[in-house]
């Protein structure tokens, strides 16, 4: 059956490009900039463009109290646990059009093509689209899978804060996602099987043109924030002595972020400072406090960990040196997530049958099926993108390679919904 399905290619970028459309950013001159950040109303509107899109197919939606969004394909034995398959469709500031959605519309499509190509499988086929993977709004990513895989405490999500000091909680009513956060959690066995297409965010596909990318281990993120206090006032009146520029120490903690990350030696040190907050934030103000979130990766979870302590040395002797009160906060601090061998043996077959050439390698970017696989057997598809940008508006992927991804994800959905 399974060399039968057809991606109707024509539409599915025609979806991504509609899609793209929802977007609260300015047009950039680099590409299709896209803003969609959780609960605005381009999320809101892009939310109700992909329901109907389901309903129009005969697919059942459900919504849980965080907004994640379930689109089942009924098996026909609609007990046994379904396969599932999904991404996310928010995207960080000015970012590109296919992080996550090619996942999202990706495994609408392939849920249609395996429909159209042939009977109901035995198991159902869901498609997940998770509320805030990106963490831009509420500071944490994959809140929606996090919840779902019980490794975020439910209060502790609601009193999230936005920029505006608006809870998530508050926020998620408003949006019309009501009900007690705690009812988001699946059970273990809800799931078969899970698996996860998206662009691989990074150049190796492309540079060895393979097309498919199949993921073995997801890399293990984590996030601080650190808030430096310490004495500000006028730009022209606070002599230089009397000062205690937060920002100042802000520019060494970060220095010490990049030295100490390089310092490993090993490819897979990330550490990233991406926002930095400054009060009062006026140019003739010198800074009395600086908020800096820092994401800081590894496949290595041990040595992210030193890392941090180096990180944490450095700011015992920022303290001393420049007066100055530094707290660290802790975001997330998660463990690595491997993928199902069986999962992995599974789209290897697929590719070595069709001759199509793929590669195993490592997701260094973070996933929804990082927190999936406390869940169920996980794996996940890459597709090259150009030059290996992502969370910029010039990111691309090429039709052909969306399309094909899309029909090996296909492939081993029927095949997983026939065991
Ligand atoms: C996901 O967007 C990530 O930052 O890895
Ligand atoms: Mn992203
Ligand atoms: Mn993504």
């Amino acid at each position: 059956m399974t060399t039968q399905i057809q991606i109707d290619q024509a539409r599915l970028l025609s979806e991504l490009q509609t899609l793209a459309t929802f977007t609260d950013a300015e047009p950039a001159s680099d590409g299709t900039a896209v803003t969609r950040i959780v609960f605005s109303a381009d999320d809101l509107r892009a939310r109700a463009w992909l329901n109907e899109l389901a309903l129009a197919e005969g697919f059942e939606v459900r919504e849980d109290a965080v907004g994640n969004t379930f689109i089942r394909w009924l098996g026909t034995e609609p007990d046994l646990p379904a396969v599932a398959t999904g991404s996310h469709t928010d995207a960080i500031p000015h970012a590109g059009m296919y992080d996550g959605t090619v996942g999202v519309l990706g495994g609408l499509e392939a849920m249609r093509a395996l429909k159209r190509s042939g009977p109901r499988p035995r198991r159902s086929i869901e498609l997940v689209m998770f509320t805030s993977e990106e963490p831009t709004r509420f500071g944490i990513g994959c809140l929606g899978s996090r919840l779902l895989s019980g490794t975020l405490d439910p209060d502790r999500a609601d009193a999230l804060q936005d920029n505006d000091e608006a809870t998530l909680n508050a926020v998620r009513t408003a949006a019309g996602f009501v009900g007690q956060l705690a009812s988001v959690r699946l059970p273990p066995n809800h799931y078969h099987a899970w698996i996860e297409l998206h662009i691989e965010q990074g150049p190796l596909l492309e540079r060895e043109t393979i097309p498919i990318g199949i993921v073995t281990s997801i890399a293990a993120p984590a996030g601080y924030r650190f808030a430096i206090t310490g004495f500000g006032g006028h730009a022209g009146a606070l002599l230089m002595p009397d000062r205690k520029d937060a920002l100042c120490v802000a520019a060494e903690l970060i220095l010490s972020v990049e030295k100490h990350a390089l310092a490993t030696g090993a490819i897979d040190t990330v550490a990233t400072v991406g926002t930095c907050d400054v009060h009062p934030g006026a140019v003739n103000s010198v800074p009395s406090r600086v908020v800096l979130q820092l994401d800081i990766r590894d496949t290595n979870p041990d040595r992210r960990e030193a890392v941090m302590h180096a990180i944490r040395r450095d700011c015992e002797e920022l303290r001393q040196r420049r007066k100055v009160t530094i707290t660290e906060e802790l975001v997330n601090a998660d463990a690595p997530a491997q993928s199902s061998p069986h999962t992995v043996e599974l789209l290897e077959h697929i590719c070595k049958e069709q001759g199509i050439p793929y590669k195993k390698l490592v997701s260094r970017a973070y996933h929804d099926s990082l927190f999936m696989a406390r869940l169920a057997p996980i794996a996940m598809i890459f597709i090259p993108c150009r030059n290996g940008v992502s969370h910029r508006p010039d990111e691309y992927a090429k039709p052909e390679d969306i399309a094909l991804g899309t029909r090996v994800l296909a492939q081993a959905l029927a095949k997983l919904a026939s065991e």
